[in-house]
């Protein structure tokens, strides 16, 4: 299975990347030490996890910075042209880096400019279509050498669609979706690999509330006593397998180094769990947008 695939600039991206959402400050430092001991290149984490110091530190610690892979993502509200940079920069110093080799647009909508009076941003849905303009003040990040790659995430076919409609000076490299045995988007993904966007899988596993089931699977358990590897392990290689980068969130140290162990699946096995896992219904696991007053996935 590819230990990288190569994105549109010519920079690799390591196909297994750390987690950092829901990895709570005090855990996540630990987390990504281990990761870093274990081989991982490539740490996933955002503005609004507030964890982005402790996400940080332990690459300084290591002299790993020029290595890694950074991925941070654009929050719903700074997607005012104007806004992009200072909180890329904001990024930028709690983590310690000179750089991030990909950022993302976190959701496709934008909240309200409005803060309160504390200077936080609220949650308050302003904008749902106004991808283009956010995704030129990305591009300038690009030429000012801050970012160096940029794409998106939690977008459907429909918004990516708009958006590349538009004349791009950089096509977005990644979109960044959930994606599970519960949820697998195959169209998704089909579409995705005809139009050259790497997808990455969030919540590979189901996330915390549906872990525990997604690893009892039947057919998962199966795979894993065949080959001898844990059913994990059988998950994080099918989303590879599939050609999507994967995105394992743990903080127990046993478990981040299980994680990066990826095997390539018998073509029938993998055939078989492809099958299972588009035979029923999708069961989308996280979905924030209802709470704001649109359904971001379903709006096709
Ligand atoms: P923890 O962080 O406590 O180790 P996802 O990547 O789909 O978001 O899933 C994250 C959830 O899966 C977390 O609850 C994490 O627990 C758990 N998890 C991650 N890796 C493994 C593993 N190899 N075996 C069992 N559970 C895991």
């Amino acid at each position: 299975l590819p230990n990288y695939y190569v994105l549109p600039s010519g920079d690799k991206i390591p196909s297994v990347a750390l987690g950092c959402w829901r990895a709570r400050e005090g855990e996540v430092g630990n987390a990504v030490k281990t990761a870093l001991k274990a081989g991982y290149r490539h740490i996933d984490g955002a503005w609004a996890y507030e964890n982005e110091a402790e996400v940080g530190e332990p690459t300084h610690e290591h002299h790993y910075s020029l290595l890694i892979r950074i991925q941070k993502q654009l929050w719903n509200s700074y997607h005012y042209p104007e806004d992009v940079a200072p909180i890329l920069e904001d990024s930028l110093q709690k983590l310690g880096v000179d750089y991030i080799d990909l950022y993302l647009i976190h959701f496709p909508v934008a909240f309200k400019k409005e803060r309160t009076p504390e200077g936080k941003p609220v949650a308050d849905l302003e904008l749902t279509e106004n991808t283009y303009a956010t995704w030129q003040a990305m591009e300038k990040l690009v030429d000012s050498g801050k970012v160096r790659n940029i794409g998106v995430s939690n977008f459907n076919i429909r918004r990516l669609t708009n958006l590349t409609s538009n004349p791009l000076k950089y096509q977005p490299a990644v979109n960044q979706v959930e994606l599970s045995f519960g949820n697998p988007q195959p169209e998704l993904l089909a579409w995705s690999k005809k139009n050259g966007i790497l997808l990455e899988a969030y919540s590979p596993l189901g996330s915390t509330e549906q872990v525990k089931q997604t690893l009892q699977i039947p057919e998962v358990v199966a795979i894993a006593n065949e080959l001898g590897i844990t059913p994990a392990q059988v998950l994080i290689s099918w989303h590879v397998q599939r050609g999507t980068v994967v995105l394992p969130k743990s903080v127990t140290p046993s478990r981040v180094e299980q994680n990066f162990q990826i095997f390539k699946l018998p073509q029938d096995k993998f055939d078989a769990l492809e099958k299972a896992a588009v035979s029923h219904p999708p069961k989308r696991v996280v979905d924030p947008s209802g709470a704001w007053g649109v359904n971001i996935y379903e709006d096709q």
